[in-house]
């Protein structure tokens, strides 16, 4: 049966792109078939072909699909979903997505969601990002940037996956400040109030080191475990972990 998780964050620009890109690079080391989605893209560069974030997603994968199964609704402009999509006269519709997902799911073991912006980040006029996983069954992951004010960001997150009856199944501090006071007690703070496992802690680092590795028993947690027995077998070397970090029971 095909996993999948959807990487959500505490707000945009805290690395969802950099935590599902490596998570699908470890998924495909440990020998899963692994595909990433970006339901709603906002934003092209001008002069590319797609968002960044699908061109990503798309080179971290071992599974080829058409990219309008893996990026369902793009859009030019670089604003939240329901302004870029009402600016394209063109609804969001989370059916188009269950099924695009469903295509992936057909070709993959393994699919990473990303969504965009944060949770509740509004893609329609009743609907928004917690939709997506909602209408999915998809267990959450919930990258926290590192920064003032990631405390009652991540928080706030995690209320709002419990409020919709969602599995916060882990979650990732990201340090995307090279400097930043207290970071280790913001770290500690919310792995003492935040209801699920810290999956791994990720350094600040320059451009070119940022790929973290998980390990079979981070991946275990977000639900991967299928696909993991055949992987252990016969990958059982790649799983030395580098800087996944998981503070198991
Ligand atoms: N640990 C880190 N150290 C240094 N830079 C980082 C780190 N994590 C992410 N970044 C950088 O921060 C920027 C934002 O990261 P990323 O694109 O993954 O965020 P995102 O949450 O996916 O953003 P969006 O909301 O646009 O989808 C990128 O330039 C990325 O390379
Ligand atoms: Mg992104």
């Amino acid at each position: 049966m095909t996993r999948g998780v959807f990487v959500t964050g505490t707000d945009t620009g805290v690395g969802k792109t950099l935590i599902a890109g490596s998570l699908l690079r470890s998924l495909c080391t440990s020998g899963m078939r692994a595909i990433g989605m970006k339901p709603v893209a906002a934003g092209i560069d001008s002069g590319a072909a797609m968002n960044t974030d699908v061109a990503a997603l798309i080179a971290a994968a071992n599974v080829a699909a058409p990219a309008t199964d893996i990026n369902p609704y793009s859009f030019a402009l670089p604003v939240a979903p329901h302004l870029a999509s009402k600016a394209a006269g063109v609804d969001i519709e989370l059916e188009r997505i269950a099924d695009a997902y469903a295509r992936l799911a057909a070709l993959a073991e393994a699919i990473v969601v990303e969504g965009a912006g944060g949770v509740l980040v509004p893609l329609g006029t009743q609907t928004d990002m917690l939709d997506i996983p909602a209408r999915l069954d998809l267990p959450v992951l919930l990258v926290v940037g590192i920064r003032l004010g990631c405390l009652n960001h991540a928080l706030l997150s995690a209320l709002a996956i419990a409020s919709r009856g969602l599995r916060l199944a882990g979650w990732v501090a990201n340090r995307i400040e090279p400097e930043m006071p207290a970071a280790d007690g913001n770290v500690t703070t919310l792995r003492e109030r935040l209801p699920a496992p810290l999956i791994a802690d990720v350094p600040w680092c320059e451009r070119g080191e940022r790929a973290v590795q998980f390990d079979a028993a981070a991946l275990r947690v977000l639900g991967f475990e299928e696909g993991l027995r055949r992987g252990e077998r016969d990958h059982s070397s790649a799983f030395a972990a580098k800087r996944a970090r998981l503070p198991l029971p």
